[in-house]
């Protein structure tokens, strides 16, 4: 089966990023996308300030342009937000969703993360969900109640293979170094495919990619995502080097 899903590498650029800098990173993976067929999705979610100028230089390329967040509500009195119909008007594909520094520092909940992946998902966008543990629950032997209970609580019943990506992404991993070992991303990754079959139905499941993310890098990536239940990755501080992330993306092959 999972030779039916192709990987989709996405890039995270969290608060990163003016203008110049931006727009350069871009232009290297446009060039590198272009020079032969891939056999990977290649995604990059600058900060909202360089959406605009980022899908102008994206104009006809194959790499995909997402935001890091979107409001549940398509439009209204929400000042500073950002609705999804608006992200998908101005070139966006993609929308990450309950990032866990979200969740953190904006007291996101899987309710809230729901509401704002319908409404991605209303907008004709591809709602990438985001669950992991912190190290308190891992350390607690906790992870598979949290993870399920985070994809039962943020995943649309009404999402698709098409709709939603997941991404897993241990709290602790993120930005440190650290990541679990190949064997526990799998298994994480297989009970949220179970979790997943429950929701949206066994031939949906199969087909949704579920993204690894939290300290990816090019040293890591081969095994990482070539496990069975691992579709691509989530990549922070590495996909704000063009070489490191696009040699991310070489590994998924
Ligand atoms: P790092 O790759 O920097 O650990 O970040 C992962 C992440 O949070 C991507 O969304």
């Amino acid at each position: 089966m999972a030779q039916t899903r192709r990987p989709l590498i996405a890039g995270n650029w969290k608060m990163n990023g003016l203008t110049s800098d931006g727009i350069e990173r871009t232009r290297a993976l446009i060039e590198k996308m272009a020079a032969k067929a891939q056999p990977f999705d290649l995604l990059i979610c600058p900060p909202a300030t360089l959406l605009a100028p980022v899908a102008a230089a994206l104009n006809g390329s194959a790499v995909r342009l997402g935001a890091q967040d979107c409001h549940a509500k398509a439009s209204g009195a929400h000042t500073g937000d950002i609705s999804a119909a608006m992200l998908k008007d101005i070139g966006c594909s993609h929308v990450i969703v309950g990032h866990s520094e979200r969740r953190a520092d904006h007291h996101e909940s899987d309710h809230a993360v729901h509401a704002k992946a319908v409404a991605a998902i209303e907008a004709g966008l591809t709602a990438i969900v985001c669950v992991g543990e912190t190290e308190a629950q891992r350390d607690a032997g906790k992870t598979a109640e949290v993870v399920t209970s985070q994809v039962l609580g943020s995943v649309p019943a009404r999402a698709n293979h098409e709709s939603l990506v997941i991404a897993y992404e241990p709290v602790w991993a993120i930005g440190t170094g650290k990541t679990p070992t190949a064997a526990e991303v799998q298994e994480v990754h297989a009970l949220i495919r179970e979790t997943l079959a429950g929701q949206i139905g066994e031939a949906e499941a199969a087909q949704t990619r579920i993204l690894y993310g939290g300290s990816v890098n090019p040293k890591n990536a081969k095994e990482l995502l070539g496990l069975p239940d691992v579709d691509g990755g989530l990549v922070g501080g590495a996909s704000l080097k063009a070489d490191d992330f696009w040699a991310v993306a070489d590994a998924s092959r």
